[in-house]
Order: structure tokens, then C-alpha cells, then sequence
């Protein structure tokens, strides 16, 4: 049995053990001087990140508030030290509101030998060039100095640090990695595990040593002008997660096979590139691959079916290449996607079946191809899609009633297909873009349209709708209305002139309107482009038309 006594001795013992512990924590003086003069070079403004970390989420604020003279400096906001030791080991002053110069005599540099993780991200720090003496820090595991705060030259210092695990120079838009700066680098940090050099400055040839970094999870090289071609083993790299290159234009590169089915890679984005050739059929074996991105580039060929095999799929974006065949049916197995786009490519046959599997689509765009044949007369459950594209296509037959009833809808496109029949009222009063020119679709056109008050562009034109335009005053937001080629009739609403101050091109050409223009045009407004002629009334030719005519055509964007 323990007695009371003992338990309050043993109470007693841990009080003490748990304060000598914390006296261990105490920083030395040398290194709390060292801070507080840190401190003093910089001035604190909320808007040193440009607004970025809010942005993404990251508390932004003045960390350095809490450092003051007579505190222990391991207590400090941002500072981390040694249990052991009590030698400041980590700091963290990201998205801490610094706005000052990191000059090459800082204190920084020479009392923190230690120093093994160094997070200055998303301060201002003039645009000043990098030190050479970060070279200092030679236990250094993670440096990040991203952000809209360095330019110049990336000192060749910077390949010393070979503990490095993770490097962040990414968002400094003028930072140069000269040669032979980037193969030094990749050549030198071995145990790398995260770089990313995003919008560096680097204009050479990709480093076939990238091979080398076998410990490699996340790559971003994305707008660093490189060149020649990217080696794609790469990809199999044993641990690679995310590899981001988008936006390298003179890069090429290829699909390679992925033999192995264990590829922990999720993030692919290789848009904006010079990447080329198929996607191979091993594609398939990409069991965890969430995101991929290869718009954008000169990839042909068809997809293969084992694409259906990536369930974990959120975002798959293969717009703008040269793919053909048709869009295989295994497509409606990828029930986590949210993203679908294949936009300009050149796929044929008919509409792809999506079965009910999709229901997580947000964004749908199969527009610019050759897609034929009626859209599915029934799809269930698109809750969240507001993006559908379907334009540019061989599409026809009727709009079927599920396209009407999609409750988010704030995009649609049906423009440049060969549909027939009429259009029903939207369920969706988000709508913003309604397209349906170049069709062959008839009828009264749903008024209720017109009183959507998100609702910036609405083209009609060169189909045989008929209707009035009363309703017309209540799309406050209107910019763009195309109505040329139908069998509108009525009167122009004498809102037109004065209702929305964004319309700027109204085109209601070849109708059938009966009445003179309301005089309210004349009055301030911002149309670019105007055209109401082939009207059964004379409207073209009279003098406030030609008032009219005149201020437009005066403008200087004309
Ligand atoms: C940094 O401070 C200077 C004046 O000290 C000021 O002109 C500048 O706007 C500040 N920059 C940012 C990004 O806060
Ligand atoms: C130091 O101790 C604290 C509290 O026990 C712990 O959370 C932290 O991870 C330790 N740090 C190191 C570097 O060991
Ligand atoms: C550090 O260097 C800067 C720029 O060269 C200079 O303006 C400043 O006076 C120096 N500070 C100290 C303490 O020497
Ligand atoms: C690699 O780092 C070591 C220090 O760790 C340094 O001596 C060497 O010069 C570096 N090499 C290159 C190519 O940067
Ligand atoms: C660098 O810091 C920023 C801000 O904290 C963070 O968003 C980013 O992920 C960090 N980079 C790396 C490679 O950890
Ligand atoms: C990769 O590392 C090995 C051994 O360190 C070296 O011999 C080889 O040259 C390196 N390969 C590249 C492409 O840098
Ligand atoms: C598609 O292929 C044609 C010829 O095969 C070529 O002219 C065109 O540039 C290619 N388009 C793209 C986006 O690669
Ligand atoms: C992958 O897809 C292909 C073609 O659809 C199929 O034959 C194969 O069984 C799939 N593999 C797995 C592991 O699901
Ligand atoms: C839905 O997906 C599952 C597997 O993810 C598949 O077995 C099923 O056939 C799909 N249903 C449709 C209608 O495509
Ligand atoms: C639709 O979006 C909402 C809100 O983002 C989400 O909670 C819901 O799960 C989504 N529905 C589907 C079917 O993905
Ligand atoms: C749609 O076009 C196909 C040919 O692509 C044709 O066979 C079919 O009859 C057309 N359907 C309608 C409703 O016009
Ligand atoms: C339109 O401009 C022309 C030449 O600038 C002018 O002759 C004409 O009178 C103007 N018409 C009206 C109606 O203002």
C-alpha cells in the first residue's frame, strides 16, 4: 500500500523534476541578444505576404510580438530549442509579418550553429538577393524561403547544405538558379525529400541526377524554363507522391510503363508542356493517383480502358491534345471524380455512358471534339456539377430534362452541336453563361431566364426561338446578350438602355422586333458592340440608332 505521505512526496519529486526540466529549456543570453537584434531589423506589416497566407488558410500574424528581453527565448512564438541542449534548433516565422532585408552580417547567421529547420516563408524581404551565409547553417534539414520576397541569383552556397530533406525557393518570381547552380544542387542534396523550385529562374536542361534522389516525395519544377527532355524514370521513383512541371514549355518527355503496381504517386500535372506520345495501357497500374494533369501538351492516341481502373481519381484533366477514338465507357467507374475534362481533343463516337457512378462532378467539359448521337436521355444525381461544356461537338436530338433539372448549374454550354426541340426552364438560378448558339433548337424560350440575377452571358443566336424580352430588367447582372437569328419578337424593353451597367455587346439582329429603340440608349452606357439590324421595323435608321452608333464606335477599345 502507498500511504498518502508517499504519494505527496512522490508529488513533490515530479513538481521538481518537471522544473528542472523546464530550467533545462532556458536559452543562453548570447542567443537571446542574438534574436532580440534579429528582431530589430525588421518592421511588421500585414500585408508582407500579400495577402497569400490567408489566402491558404495559414494563420498570418506578428510572431516576433512575443519576443521580449528578460523571457526564455524557447518559449517564444516560432522558436523551437533542444530538450537537451537548449540550443535554438528550429524557427518558425512564417507568415509572421516581417518586412526587412536579410543582410549577409545578420545575427542569424552567427549564433544559431545548430539551427537544423529554418521557415522564413511569406515575409518581405525586399526583393534583396539570398545570402550565401544561409551556407552557414550546415545541419540544416529544411529551409523554405518561399514567397514574394527574394530575387538575384540563388547563391551556389545553397548546394552546401547536403542535409537538406526539404527546400523551398518556390513563388519568388525573379530568383535565378544559374548553371551550373541546379545540377550542383540536385547533385549535392542527396537525402532531398521535397524541393520545390516553382517559378525559379533555371532555363537548362533537366538533370538526369535527379535520378539520383531516391528519397524524393514531392517534386515542383513547374515555370522554371526548363529544357530538353525530362527523364521519366522519374516516375518510379520508390517514393514519389507529387510531381508538379507544369508550364515548361520547351520540355518534352513521355509516358514511360509502370510496371509496378505499389507507385505511390497521386499528384501528376504536366500541363503546359511539350510531353508527347500515348498513355500506355500500365497507366492503369497508378493504383493512387488522385490528380492528373496533362492538358495542354501534344499527347495522341486513345485512352486506355485501365484508366477505369483508377478509382481514387478526384481531378482528370486531358484537355487540349491530340487524342482520339472514343471516350471509353470504364470512365463511369471513377466515382470520386470531381474534375472531368477532355475538352479539344478530336474523340469521336458517341456521347460516353457515365453511368450513375459520377455523382461527385463538379466540373463536366467534353466540348471541341467530334462527340455524336443524342446526350443520355437519363443521368441521375449530378448535385454539385456547374460546369457542364458540351459545345463544338455532333450532338443531337433533344436536351434531355435531366440537363434542365442540375440544381448547382453555373456554366452551360450546348453551343455548336446539331440539337433539335425545345428548352425547358432551369432548375438552377446560379447561372451565369447559358450558350446554346448554332443549334436548331425552337419554341418559346422560358422567360424565367431572364430573371436569373447571376446571369452575365446569354447566346442564342442562329437558332428559332421566339418569346418576348419583358423579363429582360430583372438580369441585372447581364454583359453579353447574343439573341441574332431567331424569331424573338416584341417590343425592346426600354430597360435596355440603362439596366445593367456591364452590358457591353447586344446583338439582337435578324428577329423579329417590332418596335422603334427606346430613346434610354442613348444615355451613358458601355455596349462595345451593338447590332439591331433586320428587324420588321425601321429602328436601324433612325437618328438616335445612329447617335447611338457613333458614341459606341467613339470608344477607344472599338
Ligand atoms: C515594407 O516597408 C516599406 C517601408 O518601410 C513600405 O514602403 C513597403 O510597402 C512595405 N512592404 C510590404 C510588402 O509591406
Ligand atoms: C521537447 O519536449 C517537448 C515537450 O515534452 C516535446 O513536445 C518536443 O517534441 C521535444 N522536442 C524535441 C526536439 O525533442
Ligand atoms: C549590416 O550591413 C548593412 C548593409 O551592408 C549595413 O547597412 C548595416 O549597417 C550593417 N549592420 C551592422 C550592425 O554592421
Ligand atoms: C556538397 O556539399 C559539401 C558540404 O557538405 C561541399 O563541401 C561540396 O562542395 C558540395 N558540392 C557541391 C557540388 O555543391
Ligand atoms: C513552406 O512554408 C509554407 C508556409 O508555411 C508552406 O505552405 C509550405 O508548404 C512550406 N514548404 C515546404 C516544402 O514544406
Ligand atoms: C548518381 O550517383 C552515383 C553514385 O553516387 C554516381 O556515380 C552517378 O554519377 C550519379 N548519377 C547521376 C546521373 O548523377
Ligand atoms: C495535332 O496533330 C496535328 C497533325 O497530326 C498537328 O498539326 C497539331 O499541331 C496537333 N495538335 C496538338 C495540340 O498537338
Ligand atoms: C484494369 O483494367 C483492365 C482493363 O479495364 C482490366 O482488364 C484489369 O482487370 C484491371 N485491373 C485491375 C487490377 O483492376
Ligand atoms: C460504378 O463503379 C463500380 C466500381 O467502382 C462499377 O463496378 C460499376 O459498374 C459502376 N457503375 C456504372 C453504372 O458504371
Ligand atoms: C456536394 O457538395 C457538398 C458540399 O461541398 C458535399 O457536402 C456533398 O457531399 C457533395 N455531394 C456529392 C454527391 O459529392
Ligand atoms: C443523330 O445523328 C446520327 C448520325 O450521327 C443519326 O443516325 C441519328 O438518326 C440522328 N438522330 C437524330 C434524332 O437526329
Ligand atoms: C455620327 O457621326 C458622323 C461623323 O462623325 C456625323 O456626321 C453624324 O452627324 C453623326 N450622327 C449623329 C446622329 O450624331
Amino acid at each position: 500500500m502507498v500511504s498518502n505521505n508517499q504519494l505527496f512526496h512522490l508529488f513533490l519529486f515530479l513538481c521538481f523534476f518537471q522544473i528542472t526540466c523546464l530550467h533545462a529549456q532556458l536559452c543562453t543570453q548570447e542567443q537571446t541578444s542574438a534574436l532580440l537584434q534579429f528582431k530589430q531589423q525588421f518592421s511588421f506589416n500585414n500585408d508582407a505576404d500579400y495577402g497569400y497566407c490567408d489566402s491558404v488558410g495559414i494563420l498570418s500574424y506578428p510572431k516576433m510580438e512575443s519576443w521580449k528581453e528578460g523571457s526564455d527565448c524557447c518559449s517564444w512564438d516560432g522558436v523551437e530549442c533542444d530538450n537537451k541542449t537548449s540550443q535554438v534548433i528550429g524557427l518558425d516565422l512564417s507568415c509572421s509579418w516581417l518586412n526587412g532585408t536579410i543582410h549577409p552580417n545578420s545575427t542569424i547567421f552567427h549564433y544559431f550553429p545548430h539551427l537544423q529547420s529554418l521557415n522564413l516563408a511569406f515575409n518581405y524581404f525586399g526583393m534583396s538577393p539570398i545570402s550565401s551565409e544561409f551556407s552557414r547553417f550546415t545541419r540544416l534539414t529544411h529551409l523554405n524561403l518561399s514567397g514574394f520576397s527574394f530575387s538575384g541569383k540563388v547563391p551556389i552556397e545553397v548546394s552546401f547544405l547536403s542535409k537538406l530533406v526539404s527546400l523551398d525557393l518556390s513563388n519568388n518570381y525573379d530568383l535565378r538558379l544559374e548553371e551550373p547552380g541546379f545540377e550542383l544542387l540536385v547533385q549535392n542534396l542527396t537525402k532531398v525529400r521535397e524541393l520545390n523550385l516553382c517559378s525559379v529562374n533555371i532555363s537548362s536542361v533537366v538533370s538526369n541526377s535527379l535520378l539520383n534522389l531516391t528519397s524524393l516525395t514531392h517534386l515542383d519544377l513547374s515555370s522554371c524554363g526548363l529544357l530538353g527532355k525530362f527523364p521519366d524514370e522519374i516516375l518510379h521513383l520508390p517514393h514519389l507522391n507529387k510531381l508538379i512541371i507544369w508550364d515548361n514549355l520547351a520540355l518534352t518527355g513521355y509516358f514511360p510503363e509502370f510496371i509496378n503496381s505499389s507507385s505511390p504517386l497521386q499528384y501528376l500535372d504536366l500541363s503546359v508542356t511539350n510531353f508527347s506520345g500515348e498513355l500506355p495501357d500500365s497507366i492503369g497500374n497508378l493504383k493512387s493517383l488522385k490528380m492528373l494533369d496533362a492538358s495542354y501538351c501534344k499527347f495522341y492516341g486513345s485512352i486506355p480502358t485501365s484508366l477505369g481502373n483508377l478509382t481514387e481519381m478526384t481531378d482528370l484533366d486531358i484537355g487540349y491534345n491530340n487524342f482520339t477514338g472514343m471516350l471509353p465507357s470504364s470512365l463511369s467507374n471513377l466515382g470520386n471524380l470531381v474534375l472531368l475534362r477532355v475538352d479539344s481533343n478530336s474523340f469521336s463516337g458517341p456521347f460516353p455512358s457515365l453511368g450513375a457512378n459520377l455523382t461527385k462532378l463538379v466540373e463536366l467539359d467534353l466540348s471541341n471534339n467530334q462527340l455524336r448521337g443524342p446526350l443520355p436521355s437519363q443521368i441521375i444525381g449530378l448535385p454539385n456539377l456547374t460546369w457542364l461544356s458540351l459545345g463544338d461537338n455532333l450532338i443531337n436530338g433533344t436536351i434531355p430534362s435531366w440537363v434542365f433539372s442540375l440544381p448547382a448549374l453555373d456554366y452551360f454550354n450546348l453551343s455548336n452541336n446539331k440539337l433539335t426541340g425545345h428548352v425547358k426552364e432551369f432548375k438552377s438560378t446560379h447561372l451565369t453563361v447559358v450558350d446554346l448558339s448554332n443549334n436548331n433548337l425552337h419554341g418559346r424560350f422560358p422567360s424565367s431566364t431572364f430573371k436569373l440575377v447571376n446571369l452575365s452571358s446569354l447566346l442564342l443566336s442562329s437558332n428559332n426561338f421566339n418569346g418576348e424580352l419583358d423579363m429582360l430588367c430583372h438580369a441585372i447582372s447581364l454583359q453579353i446578350l447574343v439573341l441574332s437569328s431567331n424569331s424573338f419578337n416584341g417590343s425592346i424593353p426600354q430597360c435596355l438602355g440603362n439596366f445593367s451597367i456591364y452590358l457591353s455587346v447586344l446583338d439582337l439582329q435578324k428577329n423579329n422586333f417590332s418596335d422603334i429603340i427606346p430613346d434610354t440608349f442613348v444615355k451613358e452606357n458601355s455596349f462595345e458592340t451593338i447590332n439591331l439590324d433586320s428587324n420588321g421595323f425601321e429602328g436601324a435608321n433612325t437618328k438616335i440608332f445612329r447617335e447611338l452608333q457613333n458614341a459606341t464606335s467613339a470608344r477607344p477599345w472599338t
